[in-house]
């Protein structure tokens, strides 16, 4: 079953076509950071027109890399949320009408689903059920996986997520768009333990988490008359740590509550190294085994898409088939049904 995906909900045009007998079959992916660094971040109307302009092309060179034509397609798959609805509206408006020419079924995918199975796609994938850390710069998320379509929530953020709280900080300490990369470099190069930072949420007992407050622990520091421009990668190495701690913390929480032993560690925060060793320690001290997708599949790509996609066809999901083209830009991931059930997603 070849299924071509499209992923359009933020600020990267991806597109691939995923074969469930032949594994992934071609992908091409445009990112639109240059677009929006001038602004210091996403202007969501400049991000639709891009997806507009490109996505044309891009599906065209991923079907001539894949040596296929439309016919010759199962499916077509899209982000249908959670993002920016003009964004999303873009990949859902020409998934829908492809795939209504060409008499295919069209199969709107949620975004965070995508991310989380990403690490199926790799040589040593985990086996069900495992905790997934979802860690994006929309998202923090801790859930049961048990199959496809079947999560649930065991905690999520307050308020910031873990990758905006990157990216905030990283503007705060004057690092441009898209921060989290950057910090995390400039965290490289620093020495910890100058700043004493928060560990919000830490010993809450739950499996939330909040980030905002540390945002401003780290402009408080900075607006204070003692601060030295010298110090600020020192400052982006307790900020990294301290957003580490808690990740870390909560996840090892998480096996623990559920007897799992393996975690999956998904989104474009899941790329940042310090965190990864971290999580790899913690999770070997309980018996547990951590699992990434491929680096290229940490930040927003087609590929997942079209891999969730064809997981979900795969095991007899039946696609609507009625070329509403509907968006959810809020979108609860454990509301998902599984695939053949018929219970719609619950909005937040
Ligand atoms: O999953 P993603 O590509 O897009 C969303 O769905 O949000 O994640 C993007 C987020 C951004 O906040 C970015 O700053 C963060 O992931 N990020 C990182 C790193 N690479 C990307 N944060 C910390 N360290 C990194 N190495
Ligand atoms: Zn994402």
């Amino acid at each position: 079953m070849k299924v071509l995906g499209i992923e359009s909900s933020c600020d990267e045009t991806g597109v691939a076509i995923y074969d469930n007998r032949d594994g992934l079959l071609a992908q091409a992916l445009h990112t639109q950071v240059d677009l929006h660094a001038v602004y210091g971040g996403v202007v969501p109307e400049l991000a639709s027109r891009d997806h507009i302009r490109l996505l044309p092309a891009l599906i065209r060179q991923t079907l001539d890399e894949a040596g296929l034509a439309v016919a010759d397609l199962d499916a077509i798959a899209y982000t249908a949320g959670p993002g920016l609805a003009g964004a999303l509206l873009v990949g859902a408006s020409v998934a829908e009408a492809m795939a209504m020419a060409a008499g295919i079924p069209a199969l709107p995918v949620h975004h965070l689903e995508g991310h989380l199975l990403s690490p199926l796609l790799s040589d040593d994938p985990p086996a069900f059920p495992f905790v997934a850390l979802l860690v994006s710069g929309g998202h923090t998320q801790l859930m049961r996986v048990s199959d496809v379509g079947d999560y649930e929530l065991l905690g999520e953020t307050l308020d910031d997520a873990a990758g905006e709280a990157f990216d905030k900080t990283a503007k705060i300490l004057g690092l441009g768009y898209p921060g989290g990369p950057q910090l995390a470099a400039l965290a490289a190069r620093g020495r910890g333990g100058r700043f004493r930072l928060p560990r919000p949420l830490l010993h809450s007992g739950d499996l939330d988490f909040s980030f905002s407050g540390l945002k401003t622990a780290v402009l408080n520091v900075v607006s204070s008359p003692d601060w030295q421009p010298d110090w600020c990668a020192d400052l982006a190495t307790d900020f990294q740590q301290a957003v580490v701690d808690v990740l870390t913390a909560k996840a090892a929480a998480a096996l623990k509550r559920t007897g799992l032993r393996a975690l999956v560690v998904a989104g474009g925060v899941g790329a940042n190294l310090a965190l990864r060793a971290t999580l790899d320690t913690a999770a070997g001290r309980l018996g547990a085994r951590t699992y990434y997708p491929a680096p290229a599949l940490c930040t927003d790509n087609g590929v997942m898409i079209a891999f969730a996609a064809a997981q979900r066809l795969a095991r007899g999901e039946a696609p609507r088939g009625d070329a509403v083209i509907q968006v959810r830009p809020r979108w609860a991931l454990a509301g998902l049904a599984r695939p053949g059930a018929s219970k719609p997603g619950a909005d937040t």
